[in-house]
């Protein structure tokens, strides 16, 4: 099929430069939680990204030095030529694709612990690191020479490395940053106090890295239109022109991250035009931004509105690698959009490889040989029944199609999604039905998948059917006795009529007055009720076991505005404390700490601590004698989202394959010891 020609523009090759992107598709840095301690793994990661038809593919952070280390969140490095040899592995896969390779030079300055190098920190002041009880050291005038020395010999390798586009990185308040911003440098030396003073140091490194390697390599800055404090307009505006001449590429954003890495819960596609459309004019050169962007139509009035030339995209990217190819083939439908749940980041927090709720193969390229656009095919498929089409269903049903296998999806409702379909209706969450939407708009291209809805299946039924391979997606529902990480044995007196498990809130029933929502599950659930009840007028108490509001949370970007809506919608929060029982017309609240108990008035309650996988149909079939039974998705362990797509997405791919060909392969050291008998 071909694209509507009002998309050409997308696909016009543009200058940065002294080399040019073949379309306008742009990967900005992100992390991939790979960095410098996987790098096959990283390198398959991006060349499929080019493979997709990103027509640049960018590094996630990649240290100049030792002195800025983040470990144990994963970053990539430039330090020496072992890091050039390895870094090639990604200019190479990207080039093969004909995409131009870029690389975000980072120094993180006072907010890098050192946990790892052990180096001191180095930074505009002497401050508190991140998140560490240490300081940074004060930069003498040898330490920002040093500093300049380290970043022009990291764009050296980095030209050696291959790379076409080399950044200098003046944003999310890493070391350059750091220097620009009147709140962080407090210095009343030539690198502090007027603008002219604060950015030497940006425009000595842009200097620098001009007359080393401009002339083979593009330059990009990343860098924010305001200060920290949202103010500045003026002075970034005079800053950004006054370096344009230096600069072939500006990747401009917002100062609040949580707004340009905004989940969609709070911000929604395209929220940082409004900030940076000035710039192209401003300065002259190619700009590049970031918005979430799944929609073709948003990014072509991106490029025709002169808000940005290149179309920035980091989750988009993630979510789908081949967006632009579908787009390039008039094929928009299949784009897999992101669901804005930050899931990606999390990954990359808790320091492992990234993964992502709609794609189960990003991560997964190098280790296990997954592609996002290509399945192994199977010589003679034979019939599978998947019984459940929430998210491990479809996604099940979706890979055995694509396989060539004949399925039959029997699903007990009317309607396929299961949990996304109930979760979706949560407050903010409305674009995490494209979990749904893009498998069941993909089963409609698969002629051997049959849908069977309104079927709820026994075992008797599983029987009739003679199929002789069953794969159990019948998902989980949320416990009613308390039974979870505070209680595990439960709380009798929860067994009440005020009790309402988030399962029949989502269903539609209402608690009769004051509610009170216990959290003893951290993430989203709770608060997202807890909004809910508030914005329908009900007296809402949200109480959690954990120090602060929706912890886990605080992976996905998402902590510090779960807790300012809920105090936005009148919800009283109470952290630290458990719901210990329920009382007539009370509950019991106790710190977790003193064990202090006091009485609230309660006519509603709902406790979020775990889920019971409905695995009964799986039980009952054990009898059956079947070739293949399996359990997926939340029916097996009940889990995020992600866990779900990836659960069937793994069972459909390896399904009939010879185990020996499934094997995950690791990135390890080897070195030799010289042993003789190995
Ligand atoms: C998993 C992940 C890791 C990121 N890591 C970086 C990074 O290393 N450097 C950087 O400048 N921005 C990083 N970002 C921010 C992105 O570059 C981008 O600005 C942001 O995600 C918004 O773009 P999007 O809406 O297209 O995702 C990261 C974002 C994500 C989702
Ligand atoms: S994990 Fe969620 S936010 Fe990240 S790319 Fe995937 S769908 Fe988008």
């Amino acid at each position: 099929m071909s694209r509507d020609p009002r998309f050409d523009i997308l696909f016009e090759p543009l200058g940065i430069g002294p080399v040019t992107a073949p379309n306008r598709f742009y990967q900005v840095p992100h992390c991939s939680g790979m960095g410098y301690q996987h790098p096959a793994t990283l390198a398959a990661m991006r060349e499929v990204k080019a493979e997709g038809g990103w027509g640049v593919v960018n590094t996630e952070y990649c240290s100049i030095h030792p002195s800025s280390d983040d470990l144990p969140a994963p970053f990539a490095s430039l330090w020496d030529d072992d890091d050039v040899r390895n870094m090639a592995a990604t200019t190479e896969a990207v080039h093969r694709h004909g995409a131009l390779a870029g690389v975000e030079l980072w120094h993180g300055g006072l907010r890098s612990s050192n946990h790892h190098s052990r180096e001191t920190a180095i930074g505009p002041w002497s401050a508190p690191a991140a998140e560490s009880p240490w300081q940074c050291m004060r930069m003498d005038r040898c330490d920002v020479d040093r500093f300049r020395h380290w970043h022009m010999q990291a764009a050296l390798r980095a030209c050696t490395a291959g790379f076409d586009i080399v950044y200098a990185y003046a944003a999310h308040t890493y070391l350059l940053a750091q220097f620009l911003d009147p709140a962080s440098n407090p210095r009343t030396d030539d690198y502090g106090g007027v603008l002219a003073n604060r950015s030497r140091l940006l425009r000595e490194v842009l200097e620098d890295m001009r007359e080393a390697i401009g002339s083979r390599c593009a330059i990009a800055v990343r860098i924010e239109v305001r200060h920290q404090d949202g103010g500045g307009r003026e002075e970034r505006d005079a800053l950004l022109e006054s370096i344009s001449a230096l600069v072939d590429l500006f990747d401009v954003t917002v100062p609040d991250y949580a707004q340009e890495m905004g989940s969609s819960r709070f911000v929604k596609e395209a929220s940082l035009q409004s900030h940076v459309r000035h710039v192209r004019e401003l300065t002259g050169k190619p700009v590049v931004s970031v918005g979430r962007f799944t929609s073709p139509e948003t990014m072509l009035s991106q490029v025709r509105n002169g808000v940005v030339d290149f179309i920035g995209a980091a989750r988009p990217s993630i979510a789908d690698p081949f967006l632009p190819n579908k787009i390039r083939d008039g094929r928009p439908e299949d784009i897999r959009e992101c669901i804005g749940c930050n899931i990606c980041y999390a990954q990359d927090g808790l320091g492992v490889p990234i993964r992502c709720t709609q794609n189960p193969t990003m991560g997964e390229e190098w280790r296990r040989g997954w592609h996002p656009e290509h399945v192994p095919a199977v010589a003679a498929p034979e019939p599978v029944l998947i019984v459940g089409a929430g998210p491990a269903g479809l996604e099940a049903a979706v890979t055995l199609g694509r396989r060539g296998f004949p399925v039959l999806l029997a699903e007990s409702s009317r309607d396929l999604g299961g949990r996304v379909n109930r979760e979706a209706k949560l407050p903010g969450l409305a674009e995490w039905a494209r979990v749904r939407d893009w498998r069941v708009q993909q089963l409609r291209s698969l002629p051997k998948v049959e849908v069977f809805r309104k079927s709820p299946m026994s075992a008797e039924d599983v029987r009739e059917t003679g199929i002789r391979h069953v794969v159990v997606a019948t998902g989980s529902g949320w416990r009613a006795d308390g039974r979870g990480r505070s209680f595990p044995g439960g709380v009798a007196s929860y067994r009440d009529s005020r009790t309402l498990t988030p399962d029949r809130i989502l269903d539609g029933e209402r608690p009769a007055g004051k509610t009170i929502v216990f959290d003893d599950d951290h993430y989203y659930i709770a608060s997202a009720i807890a909004e809910l009840l508030a914005r329908e007028g009900i007296e809402t108490m949200y109480v959690t076991a954990a120090g602060v509001v929706s912890e886990w949370s605080k992976y996905t970007a998402e902590q510090a505005r779960v807790h300012a809506r809920l105090l936005e919608s009148g919800v009283e929060v109470v952290v630290s404390t458990l719901v210990s029982e329920l009382g007539p017309d009370s509950a019991q609240l106790q710190c977790v700490y003193s064990g202090a108990r006091r009485l609230v008035p309660c006519a509603g309650f709902v406790p979020v601590t775990s889920r019971e996988p409905e695995d009964a149909l799986w039980q009952e079939l054990q009898n059956l004698e079947l070739d293949t039974l399996v359990r997926v998705g939340d029916c097996k362990a009940p889990g995020l989202i992600a866990h779900a797509v990836y659960d069937g997405h793994r069972f459909a791919r390896e399904f009939s394959l010879a185990s020996n060909s499934i094997r995950p392969r690791r990135e390890r050291p080897r070195i030799d010891f010289g042993l003789s008998r190995i």
